[in-house]
C-alpha cells in the first residue's frame, strides 16, 4: 500500500509508484502502455469475481485515445483464450447527439472497432446510449439507461478518461449545486466548448462537431463498485491535480469522485501528475 509520505509513495505493482491522495489511490506509472495494460488486469480481474459470486459482471466503458491500450489489452487477453465475455454486459458513458451509431465519428463505431468486435460479448449487453432518438425524449431514454443498470445490479466497475476541463463522460463543468449533480441522470447535454475544440480534429473542423450528446449521469458513474480513472499527458495535469486535491464542485466533475474515493483508483503517468502535491 501507498501513503502519503513525502517520499515519493509506495512501490506499487505493474511498475508504478503508490500514492493515497484525500482516500483515492493514485498509481504514477512511468509508461502508460503499463497503466492500461494494468487497468485491463484489474477489470478482467474484477469480472471474473463478480461472474462468481453472481454468475454476471457488468462493467462500464469509456471512449477518446486514453483507454485504447486497455481495449487491446482485453481483446489480447480475450484472444489468448485467458477471458470470456460471455457473461459480461458493458455500458458506456456518453454518445454525440444527434449521431447516428454508423457514423464514422460515433462513440458506438469507436466501441465496435475497438473491442465488441474483437470479443465475444452479446450485441444485446453492449450499451451505448442512443444518438438517434427525438430530443424530446432524450432525458427518458436517458432514465431508462440508469434504470438497465440498476437492474443489471448496478457497475462492478466503471472505467474513466477525463476531459482538460474536468469531465467525465460528457458531464461538464457546470454551476449546478453540488447535491444536484451528484445525483444527475444520463440524459442529454450541451458540451462546452473546449470539448467540441478537442473534438476538433476528429470531426474535420470545429463546425462539424455537435453541440449536444448524451451521457451516463454522475449517480450511475458514482454507484459503481470500482471506478478506475486513466489520465496520461502534460495536458491533462491541471485537470487531474483539481480533481484530486480541489474542493468538490460541479465546476469540475471529476472532483465529485472524491465523495466516494475510497472505491476511486487514478492511474497516471508522470506528465499527468506532475501537478499533485503528494
Ligand atoms: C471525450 C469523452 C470522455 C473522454 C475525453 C478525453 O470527451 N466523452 O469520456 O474521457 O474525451 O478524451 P481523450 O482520452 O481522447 O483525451
Amino acid at each position: 500500500m501507498g501513503f502519503d509520505r513525502g517520499d515519493g509513495g509506495a512501490e506499487g505493482s505493474g511498475g508504478c509508484r503508490e500514492h493515497s491522495v484525500r482516500g483515492a489511490r493514485v498509481l504514477v506509472f512511468e509508461d502508460s502502455r503499463d497503466a492500461c495494460r494494468e487497468a485491463a488486469a484489474r477489470l478482467v480481474e474484477i469480472a471474473r469475481e463478480a461472474i462468481r459470486e453472481r454468475d454476471k459482471a457488468v462493467l462500464g466503458l469509456a471512449t477518446g485515445k486514453t483507454p485504447l491500450g486497455v481495449y487491446a489489452a482485453l481483446a489480447q487477453t480475450h484472444k489468448e483464450g485467458l477471458f470470456s465475455f460471455r457473461n459480461v454486459t458493458t455500458y458506456n458513458l456518453d454518445e454525440y447527439y444527434p449521431m447516428s451509431p454508423r457514423d464514422p465519428n460515433s462513440y458506438r463505431t469507436f466501441m465496435h472497432r475497438h473491442l465488441f468486435s474483437q470479443v465475444d460479448l452479446a450485441p444485446n449487453r453492449a450499451h451505448v446510449p442512443d444518438g438517434t432518438v427525438p430530443a424530446a425524449f432524450a432525458d427518458e431514454t436517458g432514465a431508462a439507461y440508469d434504470r438497465w443498470i440498476e437492474a443489471d445490479g448496478g457497475l462492478d466497475a466503471q472505467l474513466l478518461g477525463i476531459g482538460r476541463n474536468g469531465h467525465i463522460g460528457f458531464n461538464e463543468p457546470s454551476e449546478t449545486a453540488l447535491e444536484e449533480a451528484l445525483r444527475s441522470p444520463t440524459r442529454l447535454v450541451e458540451l462546452d466548448v473546449m470539448t467540441r475544440h478537442d473534438a476538433a480534429a476528429d470531426f474535420g473542423g470545429l463546425e462539424q462537431v455537435p453541440t449536444r450528446a448524451v451521457t451516463m449521469g454522475m449517480k450511475s458513474i458514482l454507484g459503481a463498485r470500482s471506478i478506475l480513472v486513466l489520465a496520461f499527458g502534460s495536458n491533462k495535469a491541471g485537470a487531474v491535480a483539481n480533481a484530486l486535491q480541489g474542493h468538490p464542485t460541479a465546476l469540475v466533475p471529476a472532483s465529485l469522485l472524491q465523495t466516494v474515493s475510497e472505491r476511486v483508483t487514478w492511474m497516471l503517468d508522470p506528465d499527468s501528475a506532475r501537478g499533485l502535491d503528494f
